[in-house]
């Protein structure tokens, strides 16, 4: 009957088009039918049918969680993760491989068959981990230097206290609140960077008058630590939200001088390329393994903690560069050898 042979056709025309994965799959594990969004998220551009489920999804529980179904009958819905063969840019390297997480519902069809619709959900598993991470690490840095306020103070109310102790505490707490309201406006800064609809103010200024400011702001570090800091710069205009950009410089000034030993130098310099100018802040210091590189501009990041915690680092430095460089329509990049030293280049349109 033509009609009917109509309908199957628009079904499967139907189902061929979905956005979602779908794959019938029979009870010893082979895949019977399975449409473009399928082939398409597992990277496969045979055609998938009459393959096997543990071809293509190798290493995770789903052949167990089919059986499941093919015995319990219903429909389960369950994430799963998948090791083999993962493409796409998110999917996420973890030891040797990598690796992608998918959203499935099965449902039980017949005797012989159940129908999978998946998606894929590494970015939002991603994401989802990065928002825990932040929170997690928010806290803890805040209640590291809560815990001293909270202790001095509470030594600070007993009474027999010289007078030299008790500025000795005061002093203490003063430093710990200071460092808690720094990284309280870091966290508000990038927040406020990462509003993409706020366009920050532009102005003309020029790349030594954004030289001698961050030299003004970085002064009293390079000094407390015996760290020579040499400025060049070439001498041009460029328009830009002059306040962003030396924080951004002094950031990366300041880390140059933290993470070098005493007694080296750190250059700034500027250079024109083309329609932008570049600002190299060069260092003689520590350096950065290779495998931190790519981590590096993450928030709250840190190589050495201990190092960083003692010249009372967060790890948001970097990805207020990051994000200041990101709303110019700038790069930021770093070349580093351990023991050698590092340059960063911020990279930003002269207009
Ligand atoms: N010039 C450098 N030389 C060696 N290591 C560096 C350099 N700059 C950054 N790093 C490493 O990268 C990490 C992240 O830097 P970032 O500026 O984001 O954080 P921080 O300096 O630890 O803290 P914050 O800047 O928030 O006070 C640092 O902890 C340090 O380990
Ligand atoms: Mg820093």
């Amino acid at each position: 009957m033509p009609k009917k042979r109509g309908d199957k056709d628009r079904y499967l025309q139907i189902i061929e088009a979905m956005g979602e994965g779908v794959l019938l799959i029979s009870r010893k594990h082979r895949i019977g039918l399975a449409n473009a969004s399928a082939g398409r998220m597992l990277g496969w551009k045979e055609p998938l049918r009459g393959k096997m489920l543990e071809e293509l999804f190798s290493g995770s529980e789903l052949e167990s969680r089919v059986d499941d179904v093919f015995r319990d009958g219903g429909q389960q819905t369950f994430r799963i993760t998948s090791y083999h063969d993962a493409i796409g840019s998110d999917a996420v390297v973890r030891g040797k491989g990598r690796e992608k997480q998918y959203e499935f519902c099965i449902t039980l069809l017949d005797e012989k068959y159940a129908v999978a619709t998946f998606s894929d959900v590494t970015m939002l598993e991603r994401l989802e981990m990065v928002r825990k991470d932040f929170v997690s690490n928010v806290s803890h840095e805040l209640k590291t230097p809560l815990t001293a306020i909270s202790g001095f103070s509470e030594t600070l109310a007993e009474e027999d206290l010289s007078e030299e102790e008790r500025k000795g505490f005061a002093r203490i707490i003063q430093k710990n609140a200071a460092h808690m309201e720094r990284i309280i406006g870091d966290l508000l800064l990038l927040t406020s960077l990462d509003r993409t609809e706020i366009e920050p103010t532009m102005e003309k200024t020029s790349d030594s008058r954004i030289l001698q400011e961050v030299k003004a702001y970085t002064q009293y570090k390079a000094g407390s630590r015996d760290i020579a800091v040499e400025y060049a710069s070439a001498g041009e205009s460029i328009i830009c939200n002059e306040s962003l950009v030396v924080q951004a410089l002094v950031n990366l000034v300041v880390n140059a001088i933290s993470y070098s030993p005493q007694g080296t130098s750190v250059k700034v310099c500027t250079k024109r390329r083309g329609d932008m100018i570049d600002f190299i802040v060069s260092d003689e210091g520590y350096g950065i393994a290779e495998e931190d590189l790519p981590r590096i501009f993450e928030r709250f990041y840190r190589v050495d903690k201990a190092r960083s915690r003692e010249s009372g680092g967060t790890g948001l430095g970097l990805s207020i560069v990051r994000h200041i460089a990101i709303i110019h329509k700038g790069t930021i990049k770093v070349e580093s050898a351990l023991s050698k030293g590092s340059v960063f280049t911020l990279s930003l349109p002269v207009s």
